[in-house]
């Protein structure tokens, strides 16, 4: 069926501004709340029950200097799902940035690409709209460099403020905290310029601060993610960091040292700083971790670690091209493989391996009742080699063997999928009982819909399809946030 849906509430930004402000990723001008949208296919199953979000750039204002997808307004789009009844929402989330802007009806800040240096009166700006975690009966909204952690109400999407627990730190988050769904507990890190250049804490199922050291570096450096397990949390010093030169000028220049190892540092959930023990891995860049989680062979105690490893960019020679890696990472060009890493806490050793070699996967998600815990399936998108941020399929991956159980594409080339989630089904009968769900933008039909596929068997396509009239722009992480965790635990 072809239904085009060409908004008329994009923001009038003109192809001045790039390809980045333009195209699937033009940002709206506007927030909305939408009902009784018809359905393309299917129907809305009523044993899904919950709210898939996801965040993204959405500048409101023409931005000033050179435009970084991070610099973007943050903006939330979501899907509540209600006994059959669905309800899709989008949101600005108001940082201070924005409401700062708001006020003055203009953008007032620089982005992360231009200098910064004598330019106090226009800050960066903490957009907060890198990720989403559900947390507490609260959406946080967290920046990729280090921010804020923004509250959101999941279902009206309202900006309820800052999160206390993270202002109390003194310090800030990252994107990519974690949440055990089990215990309720916010595991987090943040990063910086600034000397010990991490720490790492843990906000109680009550929303109040528990734990937070600091985790020494021997350097600034730009980790994206972490990991945990039942008892531990996994931080990451990866080879890859600001140049100081260009830093002492007030740019960001992102370096890639392949003469450094990747180390990965594995503390006890409420571990003091000198429990911390590290584990050093062949150098790479790691955006996105699937999941991770403890277990024992005969040779000990070990934690496991599925991710999304940035493959460095080689010369002819084999040797890595440092140069080209680090601007590929900087323009969020991704070249990724399934992959695996082991630690023994018991004797020490290390293993890594590549577990599917064929596919650029990224952008993972999972059943996230089970982080920490063993998984076996994981639920990535197909990433273009060089479209900044296009997916154009679906794929559900063996954690195990890296094999490929399914995959799905409606239109090889058209087609921007948003970060898919696992959403299990009400009482669920399996680890992969559930949906996968996705907002979905054809560029060449300029149509947007909502595609909920069967978790177990991506390859039958979406067993409902809901059509959008309005675009979502191309954005990054989502999350699921099932309907018995959207009421914080009494
Ligand atoms: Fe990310």
């Amino acid at each position: 069926m072809n239904a085009p849906t060409r908004p008329e509430n994009l923001a009038p930004f003109g192809e001045d501004y790039g390809p980045l402000l333009t195209g699937p990723f033009a940002p709206l001008a506007d927030e909305s709340t939408l009902t009784d949208l018809p359905l393309l296919k299917g129907a809305i199953p009523t044993d899904l029950n919950g709210v898939y979000m996801r965040a993204g750039p959405n500048a409101r204002y023409a931005p000033q200097g050179r435009y970084h997808p991070f610099d973007g307004d943050g903006m939330v789009h979501a899907a509540h799902f209600d006994q059959g009844r669905l309800t899709v929402r989008n949101r600005w989330v108001r940082t201070e940035g924005f409401q700062r802007e708001d006020a003055a009806g203009r953008a007032t800040h620089w982005g992360i690409r231009e200098t910064l240096l004598g330019r106090d009166d226009k800050p960066l700006k903490d957009t907060g709209n890198t990720d989403l975690v559900a947390h507490a009966g609260k959406a946080l909204a967290l920046w990729y460099m280090s921010g804020e952690a923004w509250e959101l109400d999941p279902i009206t999407l309202e900006t309820l403020g800052r999160s206390k627990a993270i202002a109390q730190t003194g310090g800030k988050i990252s994107a990519h905290a974690k949440v055990d769904e089990i215990t309720e507990d916010l595991l987090f890190f943040d990063y910086g310029h600034d000397a010990p250049y991490m720490h790492y804490g843990v906000v109680g199922p009550d929303g109040e601060l528990k734990h937070h050291v600091p985790i020494p570096l021997p350097g600034a450096r730009l980790p994206h993610d972490m990991a945990v397990t039942e008892h531990y949390s996994v931080l990451h010093d990866l080879p890859v960091m600001h140049d100081p030169e260009a830093m002492a000028l007030g740019r960001h220049k992102v370096v890639f040292r392949a003469d450094m190892k990747s180390r990965f540092g594995v503390i006890p959930r409420y571990g003091k700083t000198e429990e911390l023990r590290w584990f050093d891995f062949s150098p790479c860049f790691l955006y996105h971790v699937v999941n991770a989680w403890e277990e024992t062979d005969a040779r000990g105690r070990w934690i496991t670690m599925v991710g999304c490893r940035y493959m460095p960019v080689t010369r002819p020679d084999g040797s890595i091209d440092e140069q080209r890696t680090a601007k590929d990472i900087a323009e969020l060009v991704m070249h990724a493989r399934l992959w695996r890493w082991r630690m023994n806490l018991d004797t020490g050793a290390t293993e890594e391996q590549c577990l599917d070699a064929g596919h650029n996967l990224e952008f993972p998600s999972y059943n996230s009742a089970l982080t920490g815990r063993r998984t076996r399936y994981g639920y990535f998108v197909d990433h273009s080699d060089d479209v900044i941020l296009q997916w154009a399929g679906l794929r559900k991956c063996d954690l195990d063997t890296g094999a490929t159980l399914s995959a799905w594409r409606d239109d090889p080339t058209q087609s921007w999928y948003s970060e898919p989630w696992f959403a299990a089904a009400d009482h669920p009968q399996s680890e992969d009982h559930g949906y996968v769900i996705a907002f979905q933008w054809n560029a060449a039909e300029q149509r947007q819909t909502l595609d909920i596929f069967d978790a177990r068997d991506l390859g039958q396509g979406p067993v409902a399809q809901v059509l959008i009239p309005r675009h979502i722009p191309t954005g990054f992480h989502g999350c699921w946030f099932a309907a018995s965790r959207l009421k914080p635990r009494s």
